[in-house]
């Protein structure tokens, strides 16, 4: 999930990843946002104070981050995901504490490693992955999410919005082999979807529409998902998974 900052990101990957989860697939949520956001949409609690991460890295002599011995990408996500609702495994590079980045180094520079060795491990060949990435442009420039095929830009009816979704989505489709797919979230009806496919100069996969029940169950702390299932924009987010299966 990419696009700019407030754009929808988090609301809509963390709920693809529990119609995913409910449709049956293994689920793992990638979580590289150093701000708060997928664990709340997921329904997974409160993000952990020390990233369990932290524990999986280790400096060289030379200050240099590794993973330590014996820790690839199969027991990072055994030993250092957390569970989120309907069996969904939710691993994080961390949260950033008020001390600042020092204390999850460990954590941010183990989870880099980890999702680049992801594509490898066979265990994961039949999981669905779903990545919520910070906004703007560098984590997709600097490969924070090798593991994608697929970019889903999330763009709100704004000029600047639609801007960041173009840009980011040229970025990701420029890395081997990855497609970008564009989801309009907070319309208002069907003049705000042609405004925006007219502004990112294509179709978009999904259109979801601003809800009062995603505000409200942000605003109660639960996941959309289980605060109102039935809510147009979860529906519609139910229908982007399908879109995207189909594509
Ligand atoms: N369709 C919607 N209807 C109503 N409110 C929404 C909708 N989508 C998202 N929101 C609200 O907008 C805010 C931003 O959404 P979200 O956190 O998913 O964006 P984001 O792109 O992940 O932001 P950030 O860049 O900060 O990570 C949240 O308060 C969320 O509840
Ligand atoms: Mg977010």
């Amino acid at each position: 999930m990419i696009g700019k900052g407030g754009a929808g990101k988090s609301v809509i990957s963390g709920t693809m990843a529990r119609v995913l989860a409910r449709d049956g697939r293994r689920v793992l949520a990638l979580d590289s946002d150093l701000l708060p956001g997928l664990s709340l949409s997921l329904g997974a609690g409160p993000d952990p104070a020390e990233p369990p991460l932290n524990d999986a890295a280790e400096q060289d002599e030379n200050g240099r981050w590794r993973l330590k011995k014996g820790i690839g990408p199969v027991r990072a996500v055994k030993r250092y995901a957390t569970d989120a609702p309907d069996g969904i495994r939710l691993l994080q590079a961390g949260k950033v504490p008020q001390a600042g980045l020092e204390p999850i180094m460990g954590s941010i520079n183990a989870f880099y490693r980890v999702v680049h060795r992801l594509p490898d491990a066979r265990t994961f060949d039949d999981w669905t992955v779903v990545g919520d990435l910070p906004a703007g442009p560098r984590q997709i420039a600097f490969g924070w999410a090798p593991y994608a095929d697929t970019y889903v830009a999330v763009v709100q009816p704004s000029a600047q919005s639609a801007l960041t979704a173009r840009r980011v989505a040229r970025i990701a489709r420029s890395r081997d082999g990855a497609r970008a797919v564009f989801v309009a979230n907070r319309v208002t009806g069907p003049a705000d979807v042609r405004h925006v496919e007219e502004m990112i100069g294509e179709p978009v996969l999904a259109a979801v529409p601003v809800d009062e029940a995603v505000a409200r169950a942000e605003l109660l702390g639960f996941a959309p998902i289980d605060h109102a299932p039935d809510s147009a924009a979860v529906l519609e987010i139910e229908r982007l998974v399908t879109a995207l299966a189909d594509e």
